[in-house]
């Protein structure tokens, strides 16, 4: 609900547990941030962030800087005294680059709609802000847009900046969120990684100064992510005052905190403005795209459901978003590059025995791709390993009931490629300078349109010519050597952004024109996780590393933000590929019951015991998958901070059912069994242990716990489902 009070010039932004404040000051008419946490009554909270009016400056001229320094801007600028990090920058045609914003209109909408193609957040249980301010040197408008849920306790924010005058300007900066918060000592949570290791959690605490992370690559990265939280110290899963920040873009972004001398934080996210300059000529705009926050006071669990309900139900537009997705086998790691319609339906055969609904045909069915050397942009089907091309397979394939999926890799061209051969200009590079190879492959330079049509073309033509159900879209190298033929030296700081502008055009043009597709991003594994991709994909693929005990910090990581139902998980084969681990076949099946659950195994060759036991695992699936997808997630343990097990249960909308899922990671000598306290149970009620067929109440199972029988051996796991009547 939104809401604004004419006399006092306050503005209340109440989700169902939240309040967001802020108001404009009535003679300066600067917009200043008052409050955000936990919901509260009324709105007159000024007097948080203007203790003081003689130091307004409207009364006190002589100091204006000493205000704009420390007084908490809703948005602040660059260059005309505040010294702290800046959330728009714009530089006029003289060179000057400073920014002075005042209040001019606002309007509330009720429902919250996408603008155009981009990712964003929508529903009819939204309301929207839009707060007009104005810079009337430049004449500039920038237009404030806070998105606020009535089912969710979630804020979005982003900006549109408009140049209203008759010369152009130059964005250097335009951040989609700033936020003043309160001196309360916090610490910082972020995730980092590396491939094969992404989104692993860190927690500080803040110091004085700049901190924060960031993406340079032209993606998300593997290393760092545009997700932060800024928690009081006794925070945990279930207590604390956590702020979540998120950011819905696919790009290179910039989330940070800058601790001031008084110990106030700001917290800011956006694009990156390291390589960021946008021209912004008279009468253009340019929007921000958006970042979300979420409130809880109930520690990071809270943030967390908060973050998985409104993607579940306000960002994934897929039809798959309410549905099971078919269980997939995808050849990658059982084959690499060395397959042919022969061996994959020798796979196909045995996983539709086993109950599997899908093959994917993973890298390697086109051009001369017999390596990952060559052949990226040449998308024919390899006759030599497909003959009868690939509608021959993919019939097949449906003629043993299942669904045939494929991969991609549309953003690149090898060295070694018709493509390139063709149009070697086509790959981003700078004139006169080697264009630095990565796993021996360029990007293309999409943000030439000529380039945009041509892998437009050369997708739809694969999706035309075949049956196919699903695609992997993977991207594999990080953007470097920035420069482009379709770019003037003015407009060559726009690239990063135009970049990712045209993948989204891609997308929406694959997801729009093929409105029952099944997309799975993936980038080297999980590098494009972000909220910007799950607008298109209903799921991306977590990791490059499938073993299982790994996948438990991965999954945790990743699970702090985003919705299980997105995370893509598959059992794998053993000794695993990436760190020749043997971890058992059950427990690789809980762990990817976690996620969306498929299988990336050889299933003619794994061991027979292992090949018994898919039917069951299928049956789990089927059986649990409903829960897992809507239910509420609740981290109950975590090996990364006890060395020793893991712990996670998801529990029904309705709170009658659950699956609780223990892994006892390192087996220690301990004789006693091992306690786990569950959450979000209805407290009277009496819940049945399916397998033992023991009844416990609510209030027991949460404040004195279930007890699990240690295991012998490691990476042992079990699944606990309790329903009450
Ligand atoms: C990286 C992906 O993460 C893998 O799953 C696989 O598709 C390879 N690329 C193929 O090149």
């Amino acid at each position: 609900m939104i809401s604004f009070n004419s006399e006092k010039l306050i503005f209340k932004l109440d989700t169902p547990n939240t309040s967001y404040v802020f108001g404009v000051e009535d003679k300066d008419k600067y917009l200043i941030h008052y409050y955000y946490g936990k919901r509260i009554s009324g709105d007159d909270v000024r007097f948080l962030a203007v203790p003081d009016e003689r130091a307004l400056p409207s009364l006190n001229k002589r100091d204006k800087l000493s205000f704009l320094d420390c007084a908490p801007y809703e948005y602040p600028t660059k260059g005309v005294g505040d010294f702290r990090t800046p959330a728009l920058s714009v530089k006029n045609e003289k060179g000057n680059e400073a920014a002075e914003l005042f209040y001019d209109s606002h309007k509330i909408i009720k429902g919250k709609t996408v603008k155009g193609k981009l990712p964003g957040t929508f529903g009819e249980t939204a309301d929207v802000l839009e707060v007009v301010l104005k810079d009337p040197v430049l004449d500039l408008t920038v237009i404030l847009r806070y998105g606020v849920f009535n089912d969710v306790d979630a804020i979005t924010r982003s900006v549109i900046v408009k140049n209203e005058s008759d010369k152009p300007l130059t964005l250097t900066r335009v951040l989609s969120l700033s936020l003043d918060t309160d001196d309360r000592d916090y610490e910082l949570i972020t995730l980092y990684g590396s491939w094969a290791r992404e989104r692993t959690i860190d927690r500080k605490p803040l110091r004085h100064g700049h901190q924060g992370v960031s993406s340079m690559r032209g993606i998300t990265s593997h290393q760092e992510h545009p997700f932060m939280a800024l928690v009081t110290p006794d925070t945990t899963q279930r207590t604390g005052d956590v702020y979540g920040f998120n950011f819905v873009y696919s790009g290179n972004f910039d989330a940070s905190v800058y601790l001031n001398q008084f110990n106030f934080s700001r917290v800011t996210l956006g694009i990156n403005p390291e390589g960021f300059e946008w021209k912004l000529d008279p009468g253009a705009e340019f929007d921000s795209q958006e970042a979300v926050m979420v409130f809880s006071d109930e520690g990071l669990g809270r943030m967390t459901r908060t973050f998985h309900d409104l993607y579940r139900n306000h960002l994934i537009r897929s039809p798959y978003k309410n549905r099971k997705r078919p269980i997939l086998i995808n050849n990658w790691e059982a084959t690499y590059f060395d397959f042919n319609t022969e061996k994959l339906l020798s796979i196909a055969k045995q996983a539709s025995k086993s109950g599997i609904e899908m093959l994917v045909m993973d890298d390697g069915w086109f051009g001369n791709r017999f390596d990952d050397n060559r052949a990226l942009g040449d998308w024919n089907v390899n006759e030599e390993k497909l003959p009868g091309g690939l509608k021959y397979l993919v019939d097949e394939v449906n003629k043993l009931g299942l669904k045939f999926g494929i991969w991609m890799e549309p953003e690149m061209v090898s060295p070694d490629s018709d493509l390139y051969r063709a149009h070697p200009d086509w790959a981003i590079q700078i004139e006169g300078r080697e264009a630095g190879l990565a796993r021996n492959q360029y990007v293309l330079d999409l943000t030439r349109s000529e380039v945009l049509e041509h892998t437009w073309r050369s997708i739809k033509a694969v999706m035309d010519s075949a049956n196919i159900e699903y695609v992997k879209w993977d991207m594999n190298r990080p953007l470097a050597d920035i420069g482009s033929k379709g770019l003037d030296k003015e407009h060559l700081g726009e690239f990063y952004h135009r970049y990712v502008l045209a993948v989204y055009e891609l997308q929406n043009r694959l997801v729009t024109q093929y409105p029952d597709l099944l997309l799975e991003n993936c980038s080297s594994g999980g590098a494009r996780f972000d909220p910007g991709m799950l607008y298109f994909s209903p799921q991306i693929w977590c990791s490059d590393d499938t073993d299982a005990v790994e996948r438990l910090s991965i999954q945790e990581g990743t699970a702090i933000v985003y919705p299980l139902s997105s995370m893509g998980a598959h059992v794998s084969d053993c000794p695993n590929h990436v760190l020749g681990r043997t971890v058992p076949f059950e427990t690789r099946g809980h762990i990817a019951l976690a996620g969306t659950f498929g299988y990336e195994l050889d299933i003619t060759r794994i061991p027979e015991e292992d090949k018994n036991m898919i039917p069951k695992q299928v049956e789990m699936y089927h059986k649990y998958n409903d829960l897992v997808r809507e239910g509420d997630y609740f981290r109950l343990a975590s090996v990364r901070e006890n060395g020793i097990y893991d712990s996670w249960m998801v529990v029904k909308k309705d709170k009658k059912e659950c699956l609780v899922t223990f892994v006892g990671v390192m087996n220690r000598p301990n004789y006693k069994p091992f306690k786990i306290r569950l959450e979000g149970l209805i407290p009277d009620k009496l819940y049945k242990d399916e397998d033992t067929g023991k009844e416990y109440y609510g209030d027991i199972l949460m404040n004195a716990g279930i007890t699990i029988n240690r295991f012998h051996g490691d990476a042992r796991s079990a699944l606990i489902h309790l329903k009450c009547e």
